[in-house]
């Protein structure tokens, strides 16, 4: 027999249908409740409500267990290449090796930017930030790509998430080209996807740069990493966006939008300022820790904490281990690492972080891996949202595909004040 919860509201019970996912996780359906009883459930900032089903990414934050498909990222971390994890998320498998060669020669392909889009980045100022830039690019690609506004046969999809995913590479690169005031590196077609990023990045037209194989590896890693990680804030804004039937390449702009602010994927560049401000001996780790827990401050810990993971952030653990492999193969010695393992040491054994289950996230080691292999920090979050964009295309197909989907339109609990008459200016 179906499963079902009981509400008693106002001495009328109603029965809500339970819904049970595949690792039996439960969600209570509401959806008509509000028909049924005119209440609605309030949850400011979506703590526990499931805004969708979902097949793409499973986490179980009380064990640390993320999975892409269905595929431990422990797994996915050792042995897979960031193109492969982009088809997986997108379109459900692990791609055959015809689906592969085709997918990447789509993203070679799709690697340069059409003439008059680079001259748009002109308009910015040099200090214009990568961030902002990034996401008015994307954004400017609906301008270019106006056949694909509308995604209805599989091909054209297929086409559009290969335009998008490479050029969101190049258009990253340039951003940094610009704030950089140097001139753009054409993408090179003999190249993979993370060495032709890295190219672009840091040649020089009168000298290639060819990233070494550790540095890649790197990168590589962590593009994996952040491939996508269920309903976070920046992909339910995409979902939210691409609800109204948004097209993909601006629903997944404003996923950049959500992306920066520190408390989501900003949080890696302001680990890298907190760190090297403990180094320039600003204030110890000690008083680092101290400054979190008081709540007048204003300051936590970046780095630290996730809504979901209250256990070890898997891939922060990846991470932690690659950080040491990273800078021991480069021969960088970087004190921030020292820093940083001593803030997570004082960290762990404080009773503040042990009650509140507050863990490193994946930010917290990723910036020093991306300082050793030679990122500028202001790209950071740039660095992630090339990661993340097979997960927000994946999500906005998803939601796409959806015959049963609705547009995104919460409700609320009005506090204002109730019937009030105008008042004429000369009586106020
Ligand atoms: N430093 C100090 N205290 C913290 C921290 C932190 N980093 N994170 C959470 N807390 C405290 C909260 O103030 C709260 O305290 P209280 O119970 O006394 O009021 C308690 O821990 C529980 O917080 P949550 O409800 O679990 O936090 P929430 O889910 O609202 O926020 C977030 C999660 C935004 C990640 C938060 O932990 C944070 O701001 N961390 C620092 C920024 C950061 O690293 N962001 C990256 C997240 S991962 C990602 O988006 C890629």
């Amino acid at each position: 027999m179906a499963r079902t919860a009981t509400l008693t509201i106002d001495g009328k019970t109603i029965e809500l249908p339970i819904v049970v996912g595949s690792e039996g996780e439960i969600g209570i359906d509401i959806s008509k409740l509000r028909e049924q009883t005119g209440a609605i459930t309030l949850d400011p900032s979506f703590g526990n409500t499931g805004a969708c089903k979902s097949a793409i990414t499973f986490i179980d934050g009380d064990k640390g267990i993320l999975r892409y498909r269905g595929i431990p990222i422990e797994q996915l971390a050792e042995k897979s290449r960031f193109i492969e994890v982009a088809w997986l998320l997108i379109f459900g498998h692990l791609p055959k090796k015809d689906e592969l060669a085709r997918f990447s020669q789509r993203l070679t392909q799709n690697a340069p930017l059409h003439e008059a889009f680079k001259h748009h980045f002109e308009g910015f100022p040099v200090n214009a930030p990568p961030m902002a830039m990034l996401s008015a690019m994307i954004n400017t690609l609906s301008c270019f790509h106006t056949h694909f506004l509308q995604l209805d046969d599989a091909e054209a999809f297929e086409e559009a998430a290969a335009r998008l995913i490479s050029k969101v590479r190049t258009i990253a690169a340039y951003s940094y080209r610009r704030s950089m005031g140097k001139p753009f590196i054409y993408p090179d077609p003999n190249l993979k996807y993370v060495a032709n990023f890295l190219h672009m990045m840091f040649s020089e037209p009168y000298q290639q740069y060819i990233a070494p194989k550790e540095v890649e590896d790197a990168l590589n890693l962590i593009l994996v990493l952040h491939a996508d990680h269920e309903q976070n804030c920046s992909t339910s804004t995409v979902r939210v966006v691409g609800s109204s039937k948004a097209n993909m390449f601006t629903s997944c702009a404003a996923g950049v939008c959500a992306l920066w602010g520190p408390l989501h994927g900003g949080a890696n560049v302001a680990v890298l300022e907190m760190l090297e401000s403990i180094y320039r001996g600003g204030l110890t780790p000690q008083q680092c820790i101290e400054l979190a827990k008081d709540k007048n401050s204003g300051f936590k810990l970046m780095g630290f904490g996730h809504r979901v993971y209250k256990n070890f952030d898997p891939r922060a653990k990846i991470l932690k281990e690659s950080c040491h492999k990273v800078l021991n193969k480069l021969g960088v010695n970087d004190p921030l690492l020292d820093i940083a393992m001593k803030l997570e040491e004082l960290a762990l054994k404080d009773q503040y972080f042990v009650d509140r289950k507050l863990y490193p996230n994946v930010d917290f080691y990723s910036g020093i891996i991306m300082k050793a292999i030679g990122i500028p920090v202001n790209m950071f979050t740039v660095m992630f949202s090339i990661g993340r964009m097979p997960g927000w295309i994946a999500h906005w197909k998803e939601q796409h595909d959806d015959a049963t989907a609705r547009i995104s339109r919460p409700r609320q609990i009005y506090t204002g004040p109730t019937i009030t008459d105008y008042v004429p200016m000369d009586q106020r």
